[in-house]
């Protein structure tokens, strides 16, 4: 056996399309590694988003060529969305052997044999079906309590920053045959969690399932398997879905919804196709028929031209909305997307800077008002493993995603366990058992 070793970047599709790696590549002969020094094969799954996340992984390909040294014949390979992007650009540093796309995964086993000739090898072909429904992923996690499960790949939205359209292509649904038969496996394999992944999971569709009934015939699969999902688009989550997860009792109440800007305008010029009036008719539409909604977003400030008084606008859109937590980025132009063909990246560095400190810190203040709110409440919870304070203390999760730690030995990873809130940072709930 050979032994492959594989870093992966990005978002959690990218986790669970290393998983679909390790399983292609178990059958042609290479066996897993978590040590680097005894890879024959090293790689990186990419991620290309924003520059810096591309910067890393340049950083990275550099110290993947110290190890040609001691091994000769050793391989570096780059998968993911870099390898899409970039192409045989990687190939002309003479630091990457093989180069394989988001949808040429199948084709690893021939391009590592091929390469063994000693010649680079690539393939970035972009498919209109490849789904990798067959294909059941070798878990990577450690914990064995919670799966990532792929419902569709690509992208059709093309919001003008974004680069995922490009590198992950066109937007396809796996057969919902597939996915509840992956389910079942997990349960099988004592996993107690699954997230059904998309870039936009409202545009599931498998002949006549929608996402809303894909939600139901997961969540049909055990009443003990917690069922999440990612990421949900605006313009796309149905009234259909939200009822569904009102409805079983095993969906989690939590729902990712980006919402890039609170400034119609920008929203516009980003390609989102919905407005801040319909972004919180949406949430005002989530939270009456589930007040207990854990509700999470993105935002990018310093989008080009955003003006002070539309960066406000996402402040308060934050304010008004008070979310449970948000991811939040600098605006970085992306070669190739409809933004850097159209409009100048001309906010400069240090005002995007300020402006995202701004909005880093009122989320912070939200977090915490948020987490307040749940202090002297119960919840169940999944039990995930020790805390970072180690073996005394388990953490794990709400049903709204929000982190609990607790003392407890008397519990293990998998376990539900009912808590009760007595005290919180922004990032915590500190619980004891109930
Ligand atoms: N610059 C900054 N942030 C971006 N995102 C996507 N593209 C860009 C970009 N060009 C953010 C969005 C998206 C999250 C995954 O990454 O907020 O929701
Ligand atoms: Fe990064 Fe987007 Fe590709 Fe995921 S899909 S790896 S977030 S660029």
């Amino acid at each position: 056996m050979k032994k492959l070793y594989i870093e992966t970047y990005g978002c959690q599709m990218n986790v669970n399309d290393t998983e679909v790696v390790f399983s292609i590549l178990a059958k042609h002969g290479y066996a897993r590694t978590e040590n680097i020094a005894e890879a024959d094969v090293i790689m990186a799954n990419t991620c290309s988003i924003r520059d810096n996340a591309e910067q890393r992984i340049w950083g990275r390909i550099d110290y993947f060529n110290t190890f040609r040294k001691a091994k000769p014949g050793l391989v570096v390979g780059i998968l993911g969305c870099m390898a899409e992007r970039l192409k045989d650009a990687l190939l002309d540093t003479g630091k990457v052997d093989v180069v394989a796309g988001p949808d040429a995964y199948r084709n690893l086993p021939a391009l590592l044999e091929a390469v063994g000739e000693g010649h680079p090898q690539i393939n970035v072909e972009l498919s209109r079906e490849e789904t990798y429904g067959d294909i059941s992923p070798v878990r990577i996690d450690k914990n064995g309590v919670s799966a990532f499960i792929s419902i569709m790949r690509g992208c059709n939205n093309v919001c003008s920053y974004c680069v995922v359209p490009y590198t992950r292509g066109s937007e396809r649904s796996r057969d919902w045959h597939t996915i509840v038969r992956e389910a079942c496996e997990c349960v099988e394999a004592g996993y107690k969690e699954v997230t059904l992944l998309g870039q936009n999971v409202d545009s599931y569709k498998y002949e006549d399932v929608d996402f809303a009934k894909l939600l139901a015939l997961v969540a049909g699969v055990s009443p003990t398997l917690r069922v999440r999902f990612s990421t949900s688009h605006p313009k796309d989550i149905s009234n259909a879905v939200i009822d569904t997860m009102a409805a079983w009792p095993n969906i989690c109440h939590h729902i990712h919804l980006p919402v890039q800007s609170g400034n119609d305008r920008i929203l516009e010029k980003m390609r989102r196709r919905y407005t801040r009036e319909w972004y919180l008719e949406r949430v005002a539409k989530i939270r009456e028929v589930m007040p207990d909604c854990g509700i999470t977003t993105d935002a990018i400030v310093g989008f080009c031209s955003e003006t002070e008084e539309e960066f406000r606008d996402t402040l308060s859109i934050f304010e008004e909305v008070g979310y449970d937590s948000a991811f939040m980025f600098n605006y970085s132009e992306r070669p190739g997307t409809l933004a850097s063909r159209n409009y100048p990246d001309d906010i400069p560095l240090e005002v995007k800077t300020r402006r995202l400190n701004e909005l880093i810190e009122l989320q912070n203040r939200l977090s915490l008002e948020s987490n307040r709110r749940d202090v002297g409440r119960e919840f169940e919870v999944l039990v995930e493993g020790p805390s970072k304070k180690g073996e005394s203390q388990l953490c794990g999760r709400t049903g709204s995603n929000k982190m609990c730690v607790w003392d407890d030995t008397d519990h293990k990873a998998g376990d539900y366990v009912r808590v009760r809130v007595i005290d919180c940072t922004s990032a915590t709930l500190l619980c004891e058992p109930v």
